[in-house]
């Protein structure tokens, strides 16, 4: 795994959208992995000052999202759907029909995992993953002890990923309960990843990733297995790497 350590979450979200339009300058037909939540926000407002400053191009990517929550309409205001129109897809100039997210409404939702995880096969995988880690080394919405060969399906969200994305709903209680994810398995197919970490509340996992060992009580660890994977990482999520 490379390490890039960083001063602060700034530059982490500058040096993240600089390897992202690396990818997109060397192959305007890239697909790529987006992640949502607090992490990548900053990467997405640079990646945004990249298309008006430096016209680069996303006519012809294709994205596939990791996840989405279940229950939610597409237009609900904390939908990843939603997320995603609000804090990128509206403001660049990349064909909607081509960006991909589960359906968490899906009439048959495990019919929805099995579609999504036949797309990312047919047009993926990602050449370029971005991923975010939780506290409890969650990636995508794979909480502990989820399989490293899984694929999309339905997961149960832990109680502290509820407690962690309660800031962005009016309580706790109005976090919903699932979530489909992609799978361990299904991240791992990326040809790149890119994991971002930023704040004090994220050293403990990343100090923990850093140890090197493969553990399925620790999801993100199944990263040290993948022979292409980027850390970007600021000074406050690295401080109890020894
Ligand atoms: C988001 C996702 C999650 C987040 C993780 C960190 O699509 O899959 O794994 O990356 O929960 O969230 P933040 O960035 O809000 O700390």
């Amino acid at each position: 795994m490379k390490v890039i350590v960083t001063d602060n979450y700034e530059q982490l979200s500058a040096r993240a959208a600089e390897i992202i339009e690396d990818q997109v300058n060397m192959n305007s037909g890239s697909v790529i992995g987006l992640a949502t939540g607090g992490t990548p926000l900053g990467t997405y407002k640079h990646l945004i000052k990249g298309f008006q400053e430096r016209s680069v191009d996303y006519s012809k990517v294709t994205t596939f999202n990791l996840d989405e929550y279940v229950g939610l309409e597409e237009d609900h205001p904390q939908s990843y759907h939603q997320f995603m129109e609000q804090n990128l897809f509206n403001h660049v100039n990349i064909n909607h029909t081509r960006t991909y997210i589960p359906n968490g409404n899906a009439e048959s939702l495990e019919e929805e995992c099995l579609l999504y995880e036949q797309l990312i096969e047919e047009i993926g995988p990602p050449d370029l993953q971005l991923l975010g880690i939780g506290e409890n080394g969650h990636i995508g919405f794979n909480e502990p002890g989820s399989s490293f060969q899984g694929f999309t399906h339905i997961e149960q969200l832990d109680e502290s990923t509820r407690e962690a994305n309660a800031r962005f709903f009016n309580s706790k209680e109005e976090v919903p309960l699932e979530a489909i994810t992609m799978g361990i398995g299904s991240i791992l197919k990326s040809k790149a990843i890119l994991l971002l970490a930023s704040g004090e509340h994220k050293a403990k996992a990343i100090s923990q990733l850093l140890k090197g060992e493969t553990d399925e009580q620790f999801p993100a660890s199944a990263l040290l297995d993948h022979p292409n994977v980027t850390l970007v990482v600021d000074r406050a999520a690295y401080q109890l790497v020894e």
